[in-house]
Parts: C-alpha cells; structure tokens; sequence
C-alpha cells in the first residue's frame, strides 16, 4: 500500500493517524473532553454525536480551552468551510454534520466561508464561471443541514471580500512567505494568489472577540496551526479545532473519497439507482476471492468500505453494528449483504438529505443564511477591524 500523504490539497494513500498527529502538531480528543461534549449533549437532551462515540472525530487543537471558556460563560464561535470546485461528496458531509452538532451543543454563532477563489487559485483547468456553477449547488447542499437561521452566516469569499478586507489585510501583513511556505510546501512555481490564499482562511478565526473552535478534517490543521503564532498579538484569542478522521473513498480504503472521478463517489446529488450501481459496482470489499474462502475465512471489516462507512455514520445501534461485524468476519454475512444494508441506508439519508435541499430551495432559505438572518445582516453591516 501506498504511504498516505495528507496536505490540504491532497489526501492519498494509507493514512497513519498517529504520525500524522505528532507532524501536525495536535492532540488525541482526551477521555475528559469527551466526556464533558457527551454529558453536555445529554443536558441539552441531544444524542450521544456518533461520530464522538466511535471516534470518527478524533483529534483536537485546543479544545480544553473552549470547554474551560464554555464553563465560565465565555463566548465562544463556530467556524468551518467548503471550496467549491469539483463534486460535493458524501465525505464532504462529515465536517457540516458534526457542526450542526456542536452549534446545538454550544448554541453558538457559526460563520461557514466558501472560498470561492480556492480550487480556482489551486487546480490549473479550472475556470471561475466553473466554479460559480459548483458554488450554487453547493451552497444549496451546505444550506440545507438545518443550522441555526439567526446565528448562521454563510458567505463567499469573493462577495464578502469588501467587509473582511481590513481583517485580511492584519493577517497578511503577520504571515510571512517562509512560514506559509514550510506549511504548505509552496515553490518558485506556486502562483501569488496561493500563496496569499492562508490569509483568507484565516481570517475567519478573527470574526469575534471570543473562542473559535473549528470543526474539520485533519488536512485544514494547517491553516489553524500557523493563526496561533500571531492570534493573541492581534488581540484575540487562538483558535482550536476539533478534527475528523477520512471516510475512505469507495474504491479503496485509503485516503479520502474523491470527486475527481464523479463516476466512482457517491455524490449528494446522486438518485437512488446510481447509488446502487455505484455501490455494487465500486465499493471496495473486504470479502474472500471465493465464496468457499469466505465461508471458511470470513471477511475483513477493517477494509470493507461499506463497512467502514455503516460503522462511522449509519448505523447507531452498538448491538446491530457489533452484529454485524460478527457475521462478516466469521464468513456468515456475504459482500453482497455488505452492501445491501450499506445502499439501504445511503438511498434512506439521501433521499431525506435531497428532500430537505428541495424545501430550502423553495423556502429561500440559502438567503436567510447569506444576508437576511441576524447574524448575516450584523455581517454585512461591518466594515473595519
Ligand atoms: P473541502 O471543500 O475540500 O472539504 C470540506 C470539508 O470536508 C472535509 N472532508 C472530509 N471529511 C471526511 N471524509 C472525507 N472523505 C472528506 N473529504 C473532505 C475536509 O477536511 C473539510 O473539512 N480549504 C477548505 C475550505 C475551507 C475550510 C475552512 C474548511 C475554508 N475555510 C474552515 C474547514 C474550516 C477545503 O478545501 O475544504
């Protein structure tokens, strides 16, 4: 297997999870934190968040100095993102299920940026108008998770620009090419615009006086790691993340799935029969050559991705999952149920996922978001630093 390579442009390969820690410079989400999210969920009368319960969320940057804020009544804000320039997958999911969560946890602000400039600046074929066309749908997708209407601003780069440029302008002015060169690996080659392009999502972390926390998978760390060389020069506080594992793609177990073979991901937008010809035809299985072998042997849930996918996201019941992985491996439960129960509770998500983008649709609700709610409208209001 190819060693895994994790950048924030680019996740291939195996991942080791704990080398990536020590290199990123961040932390395993400790017992105590873990337990003071779920004892606090259950205050709020929420459910125990899956992803924390089977550790699909796993690593944090800071995140006791957000709880020791939330205990004294501090503020505290929410923060995330989507660049918009290929397919929205189910992978791209994780991060905006898991924030819904902590903005019911918290009953926070939350500021979602789409840099619209990002993959542009980034991917050499790509055009803005392409872009545009991706940002719409997606827009629309992110819309439609249920955040809170009048504590959620959703904005793009390029239209939001004037009103953050003060802000930027700070940041840029503290990051220096060396350091975003050692982060991001950056070369005599790397146009201008990528390399200024750190600043922009930065900037978000300095939205509000009080404690950023941001919900991500580990490949965006970067950004943050380096906000915390000049955050409290600039007045504010440094920001911290909570940090998701990936969601293996369907044809492999390794790195994350990628929209660059729309054919070969499941995309949000996909209808209950592509799911299935993609399942059945692409997802990797952990299953024996022959059924003989598998009968005999059993199956590897390790590297099942419909497995892996029902372990992490759809399938909540301890007893059902440990059920499950039971049959597989003792040769019982075939590839092929595998995957029915995985189609099964993909084509279920996405249909009430799709129904509710038809609502937003209809309802307006992207513009509440983007300009008309309380927060958006405080947003667009300001102007300076
Ligand atoms: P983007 O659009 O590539 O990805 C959006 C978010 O999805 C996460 N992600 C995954 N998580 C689990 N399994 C997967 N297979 C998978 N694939 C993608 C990404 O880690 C990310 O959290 N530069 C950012 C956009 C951005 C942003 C931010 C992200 C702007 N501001 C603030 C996080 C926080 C990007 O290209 O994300």
């Amino acid at each position: 297997m190819t060693e895994g390579k994790v950048t924030p442009w680019d996740v291939s390969g195996t991942i080791d999870y704990n080398k990536l820690i020590r290199e990123f410079g961040v932390e395993y989400i400790s017992a105590e934190q873990k337990q003071y999210l779920l004892e606090l969920a259950k205050a709020k009368g929420l459910q125990e968040h899956i992803f924390l319960r089977r550790g699909l969320f796993f690593a944090q940057m800071d995140l006791s100095e957000v709880i020791s804020a939330h205990k004294a009544g501090q503020s505290i804000f929410l923060y995330t993102g989507r660049a918009p320039g290929g397919s929205m997958h189910l992978g791209h999911l994780i991060p905006f299920l898991f924030t819904k969560f902590l903005q019911d946890l918290f009953d926070c602000n939350l500021y979602i940026q789409f840099p619209d400039d990002e993959k542009f600046l980034f991917k050499k074929d790509l055009t803005q108008s392409k872009v545009d066309d991706m940002c719409q749908s997606d827009l629309l997708d992110v819309a439609s998770f249920g955040f809170n209407i009048e504590k959620t601003f959703i904005f793009r780069n390029s239209e939001f620009i004037a009103h953050m440029y003060p802000l930027v302008l700070e940041v840029s002015k503290r990051l220096t090419f060396s350091q975003a060169r050692n982060t991001f690996g950056f070369t005599n080659d790397s146009n201008v615009g990528m390399i200024h392009y750190p600043a922009l999502q930065i900037t978000p972390t300095f939205f509000e006086r009080g404690f950023c926390l941001i919900p991500c998978g580990i490949d965006q760390n970067p950004y943050f790691l380096l906000q915390r060389d000049f955050a409290v020069k600039m007045g504010f506080h440094k920001n911290a993340t909570i940090l998701n594992k990936f969601l293996p793609s369907l044809t492999g177990p390794a790195g994350k799935m990628s929209a660059s073979d729309p054919s070969k991901a499941l995309l949000l937008s996909d209808d209950a029969a592509t799911i299935k010809k993609k399942i059945n035809k692409y997802a990797y299985s952990g299953g024996r050559e022959t059924l003989e072998e598998h009968r005999k042997f059993g199956g590897n849930t390790e590297i099942d991705v419909s497995f892996q996918w029902l372990y992490y996201l759809f399938e909540e019941d301890d007893m059902v999952i440990e059920q499950i992985k039971k049959n597989y491996e003792s040769g019982s439960m075939l590839s092929g149920e595998m995957k029915a129960l995985f189609i099964d509770k993909v084509n279920a998500f996405f249909s009430d996922f799709q129904a509710r983008r038809v609502q937003c649709r209809e309802t307006n609700l992207l513009r509440t978001y983007m300009y008309e709610g309380t927060l958006a409208k405080a947003m667009w209001e300001r102007t300076g630093h």
